[in-house]
């Protein structure tokens, strides 16, 4: 028997003191739009350590490393078939200047990076750097352009140099060792225009994309695809008047939404927190799905053909930075939900986002990876990230989950914001599935209870089973996460637990704080 509480301080909750007992209907005859593996696109800043001391140690470092970049996470990023990442910003973008990132190392001015501390930078990592590293791992570059502080000319050079086969900005890439074009396809036309990109206002950036977006070029048949600097969260404004005004010039528009308690005043603790706070944790950052549909609802009333996709270019969990350093945070059981989750809801409208990027890949917000010298350790998240490779580029399935417990959550700090503010509904279990080329169907389950087990019967109507395997992520509490000391605490292990039923479906109990994928034949 459930019972409704409300708890003062973030949730109004949904108790069950028994077994759930919930069906997962997927619709395995009937595929669906293909999820573009641009979904697990990866951001790389320079913030913090992100860039140097996470992707980068330079060539003469004692860290073991390939050419400068450090071997442990290029291990870690090519076991995790990163499709895509963006660089060098965020905010960073709209002061860097690109021509200052290469050439000699010792010759490249140093800069202040404003936004992020006033550090001073070597601009040892530039074009050159990360497009190799792009090319390494075989990853997409996406390369977001000075807008805010840069110039058309600036901006228009830095394509002809990345992409021309032959001209004065190809002599000079040869000059600096890099014969052939980059082939670089992704270009963010700035970024948050409306705040660090320039605090704009929409007509104004839309007259500013147009100026841009007319000089970046397309070189020896690489079409480039100009992607908007979106709107953040419920600021539909911003997406209606881009839309009226460039719809028929760009070929995306980005969407920024963070898993964030409020942008004044403390975030919360990375790995100190209560339980009702992961619950509205989770209810907020399922809360990413009506403001996709808002934003898809009125890109689809400028847009009805479906033209342009939506980029979910920075998304994630935001909590306090660790003492002394610049947005550097601990990643925990509760971090993994919000990956597995929101993975979730972007393969739901896969037919219309066609990319997200995660931010970010090391030592910043909801990361894959965290370093510390020479040590490094891959957290909950980088674990999510991996079970749910088989879905990159796979069929979306229609899935829907039933029977499950439903918490109301909502955060008292908010009473008064009417975004914010409203109870949201949080489902104990979330559920998604795709089939592969090959004919496989991958289930992927989490159940965010942090008490309750849950008995699971996935059906997959017009497809019966006669194999199954699984990965599992689970832990003993919601705040468990990998430590420099302790590096192994929360890893992905077989999960043997799936039966198959007379029916070709397949029942398992889902242990409390588990995320499981299933592989069916
Ligand atoms: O990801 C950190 C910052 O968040 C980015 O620089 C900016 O675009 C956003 O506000």
């Amino acid at each position: 028997m459930r019972k409704v509480l409300l708890f003062v301080a973030l949730a109004l909750s949904v108790t069950t003191s028994a077994k759930q007992s919930v069906t997962v209907n997927v619709q395995a005859g009937k595929p669906g739009a293909t999820i573009n593996k641009n979904i697990y696109g990866q951001f790389s800043e320079h913030l913090g350590t992100c860039i140097y001391g996470g992707l980068w140690v330079g060539p003469e470092s004692s860290i073991p490393n390939t050419n400068g970049y450090r071997n442990d996470v290029l291990n870690a990023l090519r076991e995790l078939h990163v499709p895509l990442m963006r660089w060098p910003g965020g905010c960073f973008a709209d002061e860097y200047h690109w021509m200052d990132g290469i050439g000699p190392k010792e010759n490249r001015p140093r800069m202040v990076n404003n936004n992020w501390g006033g550090i001073v930078e070597d601009n040892s990592f530039g074009t050159h750097e990360f497009l190799n590293l792009c090319e390494m791992l075989n990853i997409e570059p996406y390369i977001s352009m000075n807008v805010g502080s840069g110039s058309v000319e600036e901006a228009a050079k830095w394509v002809e140099y990345m992409n021309a086969a032959d001209g004065p900005m190809a002599k000079i890439r040869k000059q600096n060792g890099r014969e052939e074009p980059w082939h670089v396809r992704y270009i963010g036309v700035g970024n948050e225009a409306w705040g660090c990109g320039g605090n704009m206002r929409p007509e104004y950036y839309s007259d500013i994309f147009r100026r841009y977006q007319t000089y970046m070029r397309d070189y020896n048949g690489t079409h480039i695809v100009k992607i908007a600097s979106g709107a953040s969260d419920y600021d539909y404004e911003w997406t209606e008047v881009l839309m009226d005004r460039i719809g028929s010039q760009m070929n995306a528009v980005s969407l920024h939404y963070y898993t964030v308690a409020g942008w004044d005043g403390s975030k919360g603790s990375a790995t100190n927190f209560s339980k009702d706070d992961y619950y509205w944790c989770l209810g907020k950052a399922l809360g990413i799905e009506p403001v996709i549909q808002k934003h898809l609802d009125i890109m689809s009333k400028a847009d009805p053909n479906h033209r342009i996709p939506l980029y979910v270019d920075e998304w994630g969990t935001w909590w306090d930075s660790e003492p002394g350093t610049q947005l550097f945070q601990q990643n925990t059981m509760r971090d993994a939900f919000v990956a597995s989750l929101s993975l979730d809801v972007f393969h739901k409208y896969a037919d219309r986002i066609q990319m997200t990027n995660i931010a970010q890949v090391a030592n910043v917000l909801q990361s894959m990876v965290l370093t510390k010298d020479d040590k490094m350790v891959l957290t909950p998240t980088y674990y999510v990230y991996k079970m749910y490779i088989p879905h990159q580029d796979a069929k979306s399935l229609a899935t829907t989950v039933d029977g499950c417990a439903v918490k109301l959550v909502r955060n008292e700090r908010f009473k008064n914001n009417p975004a914010e503010g409203a109870n949201r509904p949080l489902p104990l279990m979330s559920a998604t599935a795709s089939k592969a080329a090959d004919g496989k169907i991958h289930v992927s389950l989490s159940n965010v209870d942090a008490d309750e087990e849950q008995e699971v019967t996935v059906n997959l109507n017009d497809f019966s089973a006669k194999k199954v395997t699984g990965q599992i992520l689970t832990s003993g509490a919601i705040n468990d996460y990998n430590s420099f000391d302790n590096p192994n605490k929360v890893t992905l292990k077989e999960y043997k637990g799936a039966k198959i039923a007379k029916d070709g479906s397949i029942t398992l109990t889902m242990p409390a704080l588990s995320i499981i994928t299933l592989e069916v034949e």
